[in-house]
């Protein structure tokens, strides 16, 4: 299946599908980044895929700056769009005109700590588990339909770095694995925003 991946940063999410892309049936057709010094960028010219970085500042419009990337997703059909920590609103047309087929990764057990700062959120709240999310995108910021979720324990010695670095290590290995139920067409997302896994809805 052909896919976009969408990145603002490090790209250590972008790495791992890089790495398991042919397993997983996913031939990423672009990266796209919003900032031009992503070091995510880098990790997608080293395998030779083509990165297209669209720099906000030239942009007076949320819609304008989209219909950009809208021209990529399209030029390269893909049929899958994958956020990999990128970090900037999608405009409410891309999420229509894209429905059922955006997937985004969020470092927190959702519906707890949508938004920034998820770490350190969470060991405030004197949470015991934290973890990520990977969710099809709605409209609603991180609280689309939330596909799979993977956990790790909060210890006492841990701080917000120590947290995200375990935290990360699991998002690499649970993102894979739902974009290949989708690539493999086991995931639906249905108008209800209720999701069909293989058959049943979940
Ligand atoms: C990850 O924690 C992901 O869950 C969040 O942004 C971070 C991106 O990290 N959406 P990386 O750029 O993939 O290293």
């Amino acid at each position: 299946m052909n896919g976009v991946v969408l990145i603002s940063g490090n790209g250590s999410n972008l790495q791992s599908i890089i790495d398991n892309a042919k397993s997983i049936d996913l031939k990423i057709c672009c990266v796209v980044s919003n900032k031009m010094d992503a070091f995510g960028l880098k990790r997608a010219a080293k395998v030779g895929i083509p990165c297209v970085a669209l720099d906000e500042t030239l942009f007076n419009s949320k819609l304008g700056f989209d219909q950009e990337i809208m021209k990529v997703i399209d030029n390269y059909q893909a049929e899958i769009i994958i956020l990999a920590g990128y970090m900037r609103i999608l405009s409410a047309d891309f999420i229509s005109k894209y429905s059922g087929k955006i997937l985004n990764i969020h470092p927190s057990l959702l519906p707890k700590f949508p938004g920034l700062n998820t770490h350190q959120r969470a060991i405030d709240a004197s949470e015991k588990k934290h973890g990520a999310s990977v969710h099809f995108v709605t409209k609603d910021l991180d609280g689309g339909p939330i596909i799979s979720q993977v956990s790790v324990n909060i210890d006492s010695k841990d701080d917000a770095k120590t947290l995200a670095k375990k935290v990360l290590e699991k998002e690499h290995e649970l993102y894979p694995k739902i974009i290949q139920w989708y690539t493999q067409g086991r995931l639906k997302l249905l108008r209800n925003n209720r999701i069909i896994f293989d058959g049943q809805l979940i």
